[in-house]
């Protein structure tokens, strides 16, 4: 059934796309929607690449979302938009979004389709209206012979743009690094590796497991919008981004943000949503004896009343280097996600 809806709603002549296999991820969510072609997930590399979507042509999806960073701005702890304009939160890195339930650090988005049309209209961001967007493409034959492979003969409107970007979005796939091998056996840790890979997993000491998940789900998160008690906050007002509350306007929201995946790290330092930790090590020292008793800090932060899971400098050192291992250099020199408009 799945696959009938699947060959009636690409277009003729369309291929479609060939997702890695992923043997050790939970399974991939195919967007029935809006199902990835050849032809679709190119057009979308190419928007993704182009500055045609910016209001005054200097920006694209890509100036803030570099692959060499894993699609984050690393080093930048805020972006700075189209109108020269910082953006409110440390930009999120994009690899293996089609598993997400919703997008943004507040989730504020459902889908990567709704996604797509905040930064191209956002005057913060490439501040482009999308009329203008549509006339522009409509405009550029390039662009013209490229809808009509993709989608068939329906003009070019924001849907198919948010279509295509998204289908490009979703082969943005981390599954490389050393830690995926180990998994394949083409890899193993080292000593102090695996010891870090037990901290992490054991509840009686990093105790990270419960939202950063590398053991049946490799994908480094639990997917959820959780407060990891950042902050020493008394009252919700107190929040200076209320993140997810801010979004569904309910108090226990407050405070509560995308937990970010444990891949890639090396790549899209400074972290947390609003990037106040620049290495590592200060993200682990956090955990150990920095978190704060927030009100809405989730219960799975146990070791929130003793400020910490109080971790020894050899057992900080061991985490680190665990978090390394799920570094995927290929993700972000694989050449099928480059400019390809330097392709030549
Ligand atoms: C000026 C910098 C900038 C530009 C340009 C930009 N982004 Fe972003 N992007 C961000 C920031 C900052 C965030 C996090 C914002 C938030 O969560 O509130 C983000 C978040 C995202 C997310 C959510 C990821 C997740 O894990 O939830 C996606 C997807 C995304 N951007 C795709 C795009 C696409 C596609 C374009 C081009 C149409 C684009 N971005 C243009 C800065 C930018
Ligand atoms: C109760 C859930 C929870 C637990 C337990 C937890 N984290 Fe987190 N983690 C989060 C959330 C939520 C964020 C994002 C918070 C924010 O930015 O407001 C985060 C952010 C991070 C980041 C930043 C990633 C980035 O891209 O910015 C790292 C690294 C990290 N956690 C590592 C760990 C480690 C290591 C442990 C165990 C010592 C751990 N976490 C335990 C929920 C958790």
């Amino acid at each position: 059934m799945v696959l009938l809806v699947f060959a009636f709603s690409i277009a003729k002549g369309t291929k479609p796309y060939k997702f890695p296999e992923l043997k050790h991820f939970p399974e991939m969510p195919l967007s029935t929607l809006n199902p990835s072609t050849e032809e679709g997930v190119e057009l979308g590399r190419y928007l993704f690449y182009d500055s045609i979507l910016s209001e005054d042509h200097s920006m694209a999806c890509a100036s803030c979302h570099k692959q060499k960073f894993a699609f984050s701005d690393a080093p930048n702890k805020l972006s700075t938009g189209n109108n020269g304009q910082l953006m409110k939160r440390n930009t999120l890195p994009l690899f293996n979004l089609a598993w997400y339930r919703s997008y943004f650090w507040d989730g504020r988005a459902a889908t990567l389709e709704d996604q797509i049309y905040q930064p191209v209209s956002a005057h913060t961001e490439m501040n482009l209206k999308w009329p203008d967007a549509e006339r522009r493409l409509q405009g550029n034959k390039f662009y013209r012979n490229k809808f009509k492979k993709a989608f068939g003969e329906t003009g070019i409107d924001s849907v198919l743009v948010s279509k295509a970007i998204a289908q490009f979005l979703r082969t943005l796939i981390s599954h490389t690094s050393k830690f995926d091998k180990v998994f394949a056996k083409k890899a193993s840790l080292t000593t102090e590796e695996f010891q870090g890979y037990i901290l992490v997993n054991d509840m009686a000491k990093g105790d990270c497991l419960h939202c950063h998940t590398t053991d049946a789900n490799v994908l480094g998160t639990n997917l959820e919008y959780i407060n990891n008690g950042l902050d020493n906050i008394n009252s919700v007002d107190q929040y200076k981004d209320k993140g997810l509350g801010a979004i569904t306007g309910k108090s226990i929201d407050c405070g509560k943000f995308k937990v970010p995946s444990l891949r890639n790290l090396l790549f899209t330092a400074p972290y947390m949503h609003d990037g106040r930790f620049k290495t590592l090590e200060d993200v682990v020292n956090f955990y150990s004896e920095g978190v704060n008793k927030s009100i809405n800090i989730d219960p799975r932060m146990e070791f929130a009343h003793q400020g910490g899971v109080k971790l020894s400098k050899k057992e900080k050192g061991e985490i680190v280097l665990f978090l390394k291992t799920l570094t995927d250099s290929e993700f972000v020199s694989d050449k099928a996600f480059s400019n390809p408009f330097l392709k030549k």
